[in-house]
């Protein structure tokens, strides 16, 4: 699978790193959040896409004010993963963009956050 081999890759580079550091594996372990991308693309479909549209930039014929975040925007994609999260946990009030931790595990989110980076323009993971 192509996604866990880039996570590996990079888990392997986290690990090492940590191992040149003197940290102890089973700490470095804890401590990677890694989504899952095939769940988060699940969660996406039934969950956002209706607003963000299948390639994040917005549901095509919805009208909303404001209208959807463009999730594949170098704006959104340059936040970082706690920001995005966060997004995603509280919502932001006064739009359509609701608190989805009602909804969704704390795990779900981070899973749903993974694919929400396979759509950025600089992402080299395929579709
Ligand atoms: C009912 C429509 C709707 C649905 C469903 C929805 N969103 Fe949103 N979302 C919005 C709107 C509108 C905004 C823009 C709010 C604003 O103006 O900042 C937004 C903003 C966001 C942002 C913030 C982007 C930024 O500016 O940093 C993220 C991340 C996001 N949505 C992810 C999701 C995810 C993931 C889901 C599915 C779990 C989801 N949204 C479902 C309407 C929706």
């Amino acid at each position: 699978m192509h996604f866990t081999g880039v996570g590996f890759a990079l888990l392997i580079g986290i690990v090492s790193a940590g191992f040149a550091g003197g940290v102890e594996l089973k700490d470095v372990l804890s401590e990677v959040k890694e989504g899952d991308t095939v769940t988060g693309r699940e969660i996406y479909v039934n969950t956002c896409i209706r607003c963000h549209g299948i390639d994040g930039k917005g549901a095509q014929g919805i009208k909303l004010v404001p209208p959807p975040a463009d999730l594949s925007s170098p704006a959104v994609q340059g936040r970082l993963d706690g920001t995005l999260f966060k997004r995603i946990h509280e919502g932001k009030p006064n739009t359509a963009m609701g608190a989805w931790k009602h909804s969704l595990s704390d795990d779900e989110i981070w899973d749903v956050l993974a694919y929400v980076r396979t759509l950025g323009a600089g992402s080299d993971v395929q579709p």
